[in-house]
């Protein structure tokens, strides 16, 4: 059955963050704050609808995401925001559809609470039929203090800190904003002291370290730290002839190389690209270039390394990945890499938006590569991300 109600509160400007947009849209591991949270949201059992409340004038940019999470079972709605984040919240209950039994209100601002914390309240709320406020202890000691002057140490045992969401039976949350609408000289800055406020009871269940609220920069970065705590590594190989016709120039790593000869392929050849990306997409366990680009497809004859490297970085991207850097080593006896090292290297640095280092080797004549039939091609990549 169907009963939860989520608000989310993505209202406020973020003046702390001081981004320049609402804090709601600013961007974390690759998407809006409110995405992260918006995810976590739609996987909690039982849900009903979701209501964002957002800034009045900024309701175009929260639209189209808004949208591609809407479905048939779950609607996610947009409301304008008021001055205060009680206000918000109230304009979100007013807009809400009818016969949900739980309500659970939430900050944008605390982007990686999981579904598991959303879950834990919600269950609670339904055992109990109290108001549910998840909260972790306080573990620094805590002053007392006048200006500079300290005046006390508090015992903290009885101290916590409260996070969100915060859950409460639906029909006692209403009737307790409906309360405190009576005194709008009263302002609270979250739901369970409201709902206290009005008689009802409040109890607590553990809360979640990640679910801490993005309030400053450095609160910022943390939480993207906590996204790019994944290392993996990947591998990638490719081999291509030298034209028969001995026709120039080379195409490699993304340049011409004037003076040497072309490589051949169905696409341009370029190998050090190739590897590159597989290299990439290995490390990212999304397959090789084959598999995602079908290098024999037509459209992509001729097709220049760049266009598979933007296409791979497109790819880690939206897996939540990103390129730390690529190590490239050239195998065979030409083309002479150092004189064009520096302007290989700067070329692939800028496709790919991280270091790309480019060596070169020999096989002291042996085989394809000692007798100058081709090139060869290795790549190494180190890439970060959100293990998920
Ligand atoms: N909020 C809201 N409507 C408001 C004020 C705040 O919906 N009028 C929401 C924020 O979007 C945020 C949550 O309440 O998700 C907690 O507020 P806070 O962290 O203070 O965010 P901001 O008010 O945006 O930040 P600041 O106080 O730095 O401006
Ligand atoms: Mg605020």
């Amino acid at each position: 059955m169907r009963d939860v109600l989520v608000v989310l509160v993505a209202a406020g400007s973020g003046t702390r963050l001081g981004a320049g947009i609402p804090k709601a849209l600013v961007n974390l591991a690759g998407k809006p704050l409110f995405e992260h949270a918006l995810q976590s949201i739609l996987a909690v059992p039982n849900l009903f609808q979701v209501v964002i409340a957002v800034p009045a004038d900024h309701h175009q940019d929260f639209a189209p995401v808004a949208a591609r999470y809407s479905s048939a079972d779950v609607n996610v709605v947009l409301v304008a925001g008021g001055e205060t984040r009680q206000q918000s919240i109230a304009n979100a209950l007013a807009v809400a559809q009818s016969g949900h039994k739980i309500t659970l209100v939430h900050d944008a601002a605390r982007a990686m609470a999981s579904t598991a914390l959303f879950e834990r309240v919600g269950s609670a709320v339904r055992e109990s039929g109290a108001g549910v406020l998840p909260v972790l202890p306080v573990v620094d000691t805590i002053k007392l203090a006048q200006a500079e002057l300290i005046i006390d140490t508090v015992d903290r045992t009885h101290l916590r800190i409260a996070q969100t969401p915060q859950g409460f039976p639906s029909v006692e949350l209403a009737a307790a904003y409906a309360q405190a609408a009576k005194l709008p000289e009263v302002e609270y800055t979250d739901d369970s002291s409201l709902y206290s406020a009005s008689g009802r009871q409040v109890i607590s269940v553990i809360g979640e370290a990640k679910a801490f609220k993005i309030t400053t920069q450095p609160d910022l970065a943390a939480a993207e730290q906590h996204f790019q705590s994944t290392l993996r590594t990947g591998i990638g190989t490719d081999v291509h002839r030298f034209a028969a016709d001995g026709r120039k120039p080379l195409i490699l790593a993304g340049i011409e190389w004037p003076n040497e000869v072309a490589l051949e392929g169905h696409s341009d050849g370029d190998a050090v690209a190739h590897a590159v990306v597989d290299a990439l997409l290995a490390a990212a366990g999304l397959g090789d270039i084959g598999g995602n680009f079908g290098v024999d497809r037509p459209e992509y004859a001729g097709a220049s390394g760049e266009v598979f490297i933007r296409g791979t970085l497109e790819l880690l991207a939206s897996n939540g990945w990103s390129v730390q850097n690529v190590s490239v080593q050239l195998i065979g006896n030409r083309p002479k890499v150092a004189p064009m090292r520096e302007a290989a290297q700067a070329r692939m640095t800028a496709l790919v938006g991280a270091p790309v280092t480019i060596g070169a080797t020999t096989t002291d004549g042996l085989g394809f590569l000692g007798n100058s039939e081709g090139v060869a091609a290795v790549a190494t990549a180190l890439i970060s991300g959100s293990a998920k």
